[in-house]
């Protein structure tokens, strides 16, 4: 007898656990600071529309490929298109994931440290530059950011092995509401500080002279990063779907509520860089040093900057759970392994990985491939490569090999519901997706 499929409880656990999968990391320290490299309005809008356009078809054309199929990322497409290359897409995916978890899971680790730092009144500094030394010290050390990697990993272990249901469904419903309700929190405190005018202006006000290809590109990236493409993950997701759940409206909301939540960590962190005076383009050290000295400047500023690094480490958790799910139900299912096992090898190759990207800051800072630290090297070839490369197959794969019919049956549930923009869907990861990601691989690839 055919085992029957786990399926998420409800329609909102699904629907939390996907917007946890998409609300991350990406959002809350990625996001603004492309928006702050790339010209903050301008940047805005044209994220917006790639996640409309793009992040969106993508979602669901993976959705179609997990709910169709009921499997993990490779066994769906072994299902689908039985004796063919396109598990490829698989592979890639689970790879993908398996080498974002070991980067991922080294801020996720940073963050625990901040925490920590916030409660005991020690994130404190007399200058950026102080800040900055601090941050530097910190990560490169041996012994306390791994540590953290290893206590971060085992909480995402204990999520992942508790299953589908009790573990990722039931987290994310009570982590990702407590989460919008510390943005909104967080966003009214920042609308209060002195100049927070100047901040929502840059990042409101679109100067469309900035819109360069540059700009373009960038937020294409961030957008398929963000909302969780291009790796299986949202195959793995949707696999867990029952049969009668509406897939257009659970993508829209997914991605509706990740752009809401990027938007709000815009309208908590410009308008406090802008009233500390500082350049909205600092990089990737905005959140961790920048924000950190721009709350020891407010009343209460430990507490701020606790609650905020307990919003990062929220997020970033229910994202990496994603990510464990991938790999671990390709484990679990292909190689027909128990869960508890599959779950146990992804946990513990993991945090090897994990340890050896946190090391690449200090001990193995001198290790470097094609010129950079093993970190940077994860990151760079999964955000840019993989996860354009998955994101681009799956869209052809979708949109040249399966019917439209088929496509079309499964998106409206066998025709009960509507889907008035099929057409348009069909015809995005027909040719419009394709095109234009290819573009950006090849622009990543310095090829265009
Ligand atoms: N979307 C997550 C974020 O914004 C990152 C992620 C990418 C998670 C791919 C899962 C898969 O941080």
């Amino acid at each position: 007898m055919a085992q029957q499929r786990t399926t998420f409880n409800s329609k909102l656990g699904l629907i939390m656990a996907s917007v946890g999968s998409a609300v991350g990391l990406g959002n809350i320290w990625r996001f603004p600071c492309e928006a702050g490299e790339h010209g903050g309005g301008a940047f805005l809008i044209v994220y917006i529309l790639c996640v409309m356009l793009l992040g969106l078809s993508v979602m669901l054309a993976e959705f179609f490929t997990g709910r169709a199929s009921q499997k993990d990322a490779v066994g769906a497409f072994k299902i689908l298109a039985p004796n063919t290359m396109w598990k490829i897409i698989g592979y890639n995916g689970v790879i993908a994931a398996f080498l974002i978890f070991g980067f991922y899971s080294v801020v996720s680790g940073w963050t625990l440290e901040y925490i920590y730092q916030s409660a005991s009144g020690n994130l404190r500094a007399d200058s950026v530059e102080e800040f900055t030394a601090n941050f530097g010290k910190f990560t490169s050390d041996v012994f306390r950011p791994v540590l953290w990697v290893v206590i971060f990993t085992l909480i995402t272990h204990i999520v992942v092995s508790s299953g589908v249901k009790k573990g990722i469904e039931r987290s994310s419903k009570i982590m990702m509401p407590l989460l919008f309700v510390i943005l909104i929190i967080l966003g009214i405190r920042s609308l209060m500080l002195p100049n927070a005018v100047e901040g929502l202006k840059f990042f409101f006000n679109p100067d469309f002279g900035k819109i360069n290809s540059a700009v373009i590109l960038s937020a294409l990236g961030q957008a398929f990063f963000s909302v969780s493409v291009g790796m299986g993950c949202m195959i793995t997701y949707a696999s867990y779907f029952n049969k009668s759940i509406n897939m257009p409206n659970t993508a829209v909301s997914v991605v509706a509520l990740d752009t809401l939540v990027a938007v709000l960590a815009g309208i908590i962190i410009f308008p406090a860089v802008t009233s500390f005076n500082i350049s909205p383009s600092q990089g990737p050290t905005l959140v961790f040093v920048t924000l950190p000295n721009i709350f020891q400047q407010m009343p209460f500023g430990d507490l701020w900057s606790f609650i905020f690094f307990v919003l990062l480490a929220i997020a970033a958790l229910t994202s990496i759970i994603s990510l464990h799910e991938v790999v671990t139900a390709y484990l679990h299912e292909q190689y027909r392994m128990s869960r508890r096992k599959a779950t146990a090898i992804v946990s513990l190759c993991g945090l090897a990985l994990g340890i050896i990207c946190s090391l690449s800051f200090g001990v193995l800072s001198h290790v470097k491939i094609f010129g950079v630290i093993i970190f940077d090297l994860l990151d760079f070839v999964t955000a840019n490569l993989m996860l354009p490369a998955g994101g681009m197959l799956i869209c052809i794969f979708a949109g040249w090999f399966i019917s439209k019919k088929a496509l079309k049956t499964e998106l409206t549930n066998s025709g009960t519901i509507r889907f008035r923009l099929f057409a348009v869907f069909a015809f995005i990861i027909k040719y419009v997706a394709p095109v234009i990601i290819a573009l950006v691989c090849l622009n990543q690839l310095g090829l265009f």
